[in-house]
């Protein structure tokens, strides 16, 4: 009889954002005159921008020309994009990453739940408390975290590094080392971040102790204040701890489109391991490229109508975040977030757990948000609301919560 992977049996319920649609689901149905607002998952509701647009359509047309046809492109990524990423995304921030540590994939989720399969199963994993749910549950999947405690609902061989508004949503070095770091900056889901001088003691640290570093780079472009870095490879030594992973789903709305890339330097080794090498070994065998066409839009980003056109997009949902923060303030909430990042972090009210506030929230304002203890135990009390909604539904989702 065949075995299945038992490490998928301890995943306690379904993948979080699943969960919450299914719930919403099953109350659209049961109120069909109800109309709801949708400010949970971080889905973005702006159409492709025109300069994307553009380049979609004349690689559509290339490919449909016998001349220009493409077939499988090159599995670490087209030269073209991975050149204007280099260029754009560090090169011109100072940093040295060739074209060649870039790994062009189809989005940062898949790169941030592959990741872990280059790493021993013994490594312990420290984590943001709250955090991502893909970086702990594909740890989960590859047996990596010990036992779940349902009361607590912590795993026994992760490091959860708490982050709250006592300590400023700041993770302090744990007290038992471990061997890789997830960190998400900008942070989902509480929309804060580290300063640069924070973010290269994490880099000191991990270079001390021998950890790697997976950067979650995905919010990078909504970052407004000037000590914050872009990419983890601003920080001195990055280049011998750290991987990046980068999403365009949230700086150019490609959730739908699907792009991502991850950098893995080659100086980024374990005894005479190269990881670029692994990596690189893992990207082959499993994986067939992004589709030309999406890459030929991904190189639009960084063109110069794609750059200013994205700019505005990028403006247009830091207006929304903008707008949530006055507007739950001046309801007497207490917020976190929102100013580098597309999400906004509040505490729940009276004393309710994220849950029932996202009962309450549904059943009485007809909003739709995320319960922070869906993101790890810390997050227990706290809500995520989202910017990426359209500016009238953020306005008409407030004047619902002022309501309540
Ligand atoms: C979120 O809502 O946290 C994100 O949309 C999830 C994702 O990017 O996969």
């Amino acid at each position: 009889m065949f075995k299945v992977n038992d490490n998928y049996q301890k995943l306690p319920g379904s993948y979080l954002f699943s969960t919450i649609a299914r719930k919403v689901s099953e109350y659209q149905t049961a109120h069909p005159d109800k109309t709801l607002i949708r400010l949970g998952i971080g889905d973005v509701t702006q159409p492709l921008a025109p300069a994307i647009i553009g380049a979609l359509h004349g690689a559509v047309d290339e490919m449909g020309d016998a001349a220009t046809f493409r077939g499988y492109a090159p599995d670490l990524g087209y030269e073209f994009l991975r050149n204007a990423i280099a260029e754009n995304d560090y090169r011109s921030r100072g940093c040295e990453i060739s074209a060649d540590e870039i790994f062009v994939s189809d989005g940062a989720k898949s790169d941030s739940g592959n990741i872990q399969e280059i790493f021993s199963v013994d490594n312990r994993i420290a984590v943001c408390d709250p955090v991502y749910p893909v970086y702990v549950d594909s740890n989960v999947m590859a047996g990596r975290t010990g036992t779940y405690d349902p009361a607590s609902e912590v795993w026994s061989d992760v490091i959860y590094m708490p982050c709250t508004k006592e300590n400023g949503f700041v993770p302090e070095f744990p007290k038992e080392t471990p061997d890789m770091i997830y960190l998400c900056l900008p942070n989902n889901p509480t929309g804060t971040t580290l300063t640069k001088a924070q973010l290269q003691e994490w880099v000191d640290y991990a270079n001390r102790v021998g950890a790697v570093i997976i950067y979650d780079g995905a919010y990078e472009a909504y970052i407004s204040e000037n000590d914050v870095a872009h990419t983890i490879y601003e920080c001195e030594g990055a280049k011998t701890c750290a991987i990046e992973l980068k999403s365009f789903s949230k700086n150019a709305g490609f959730t739908g489109v699907r792009l991502g890339y991850t950098v893995v330097p080659k100086e980024l080794k374990c005894g005479d391991v190269s990881l670029h090498a692994m990596w690189a070994r893992r990207h082959g065998t499993k994986f067939n490229g992004a589709p030309y066409i999406v890459q030929r839009a991904g190189e639009a980003v960084y063109s110069e109508a794609g750059k200013a056109q994205l700019a505005e997009q990028i403006a247009y949902y830091m207006k929304n975040a903008a707008a949530i923060r006055n507007g739950l303030t001046e309801a007497g909430f207490e917020t976190f977030g929102g100013v580098n990042a597309p999400y906004i972090w509040l505490k729940t009210p009276d004393q309710m757990t994220s849950w029932e506030f996202f009962d309450y929230l549904l059943e009485t304002a007809n909003v739709v948000g995320t319960p922070g203890s869906g993101f790890g135990p810390s997050g227990e009390g706290y809500f995520r609301l989202t910017a990426f909604g359209t500016y009238e539904n953020t306005l008409a989702a407030l004047e619902r919560i002022k309501k309540l």
